[in-house]
């Protein structure tokens, strides 16, 4: 039996894989090309990946016994389903164990970016303090205004949750979805159309998948329906956001300010987005708190470890 890793996985993982592999072939980089994650992972029976790995095509060919690719995150877009489809591979993620965390860090951006917490932090750094002063940094009362949220699956969810109790109104957009999501506070989450909810949206937060569908979900035209003072958060991938026109309209100041942990050509920032004020970046730290990171490696080694064994797994995308 061949389990291939083909980065460097947290200890736990390797610690539960071994009983399981005769042969656990392990990594030694996060950001394989193709041709590593070739090389390290062909003959496997079983894959586990990190999103940094690409599971192409060509990979998932090069092992005709394998039967499961397991992803240590929500998120899939490094495997080409499609491929994994074809040849019958089962793949798995792990939704749920991460999703209190990546809410608990959106409001952490949102609250930094509406307070501007971290020019602060550079500024008194600077040394510029000299005391009070009623007009310094003034930010953004959430009390009231409206987040828009596109996604309202777990993360979603438990983002409207923590924000409602913020006191900010909340509409969100979801294919398919028609339902109202009621919150703590007895106020009801509206679903709307995204031509609608986009204009409403003092506040912008992203939690789809990035599918064929989702690929620049914003984009220039999409974002020129927010309102010129909407802040922008996106802890969920890069590429729903045309990153180019986005920056764009930060810079021409047709938007207030954006927070953003994940990137359209991770690790790659766009440069302007570099040189802007009103951006918060955060090297795609969603779902890294100490539990989490643990659970993600667990739940990902059980999944893989439950289709080796015939069993279904916890979490299954296909
Ligand atoms: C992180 O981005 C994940 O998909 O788990």
């Amino acid at each position: 039996m061949k389990i291939s890793c083909p980065t460097q996985v947290p200890d736990l993982a390797i610690e539960l894989l071994t009983p399981f592999a005769k042969n656990l072939t392990l990594g030694d980089q996060l950001r394989p090309s193709e041709e590593e994650v070739l090389e390290l992972t062909q003959g496997s029976d079983a894959i586990y990946s990190l999103l940094t790995a690409p599971i192409t095509r060509k990979v998932i060919e090069a092992s005709p016994q394998l039967k499961v690719i397991s992803n240590m995150a929500v998120g899939y877009d490094n495997i080409d389903l499609e491929a994994a489809k074809e040849h019958r591979v089962i793949v798995c993620n792990t939704p749920g164990v991460l999703t209190q965390s990546t809410a608990d860090f959106t409001l952490a951006l949102l609250l930094s970016l509406a307070r501007h917490l971290v020019p602060a932090d550079r500024w008194i750094r600077e040394g510029a303090f000299k005391g009070w002063d009623p007009s310094l940094f003034n930010g953004v009362e959430l009390e009231g205004k409206t987040l828009g949220i596109i996604g309202m699956g777990r993360i979603g969810r438990a983002v409207a949750q923590r924000a409602d109790a913020f006191g900010l109104k909340i509409c969100f957009a979801q294919r398919g979805s028609t339902k109202e999501f009621p919150l703590a506070s007895g106020r009801i989450a509206k679903p709307l159309p995204l031509e609608k909810l986009l204009p409403q949206s003092d506040i912008l937060s992203l939690h789809c998948p990035a599918t064929p569908q989702t690929h620049h979900l914003l984009d220039r035209k999409a974002l020129s329906l927010l309102p010129p003072h909407c802040l922008v958060i996106n802890t969920a991938r890069g590429t729903i956001i045309d990153e180019e026109a986005l920056a764009e309209r930060l810079s021409q100041k047709a938007l207030a300010g954006a927070a953003l942990d994940v990137f359209e050509k991770e690790p790659e920032i766009h440069p302007q987005l570099l040189k802007l004020p009103n951006v918060l970046l955060a090297p795609h730290l969603g779902s890294s708190t100490h539990t989490t990171r643990r659970k993600m490696a667990q739940l990902a080694c059980e999944n893989l470890i439950a289709v080796l064994q015939k069993k279904e797994p916890q979490a299954r995308v296909l």
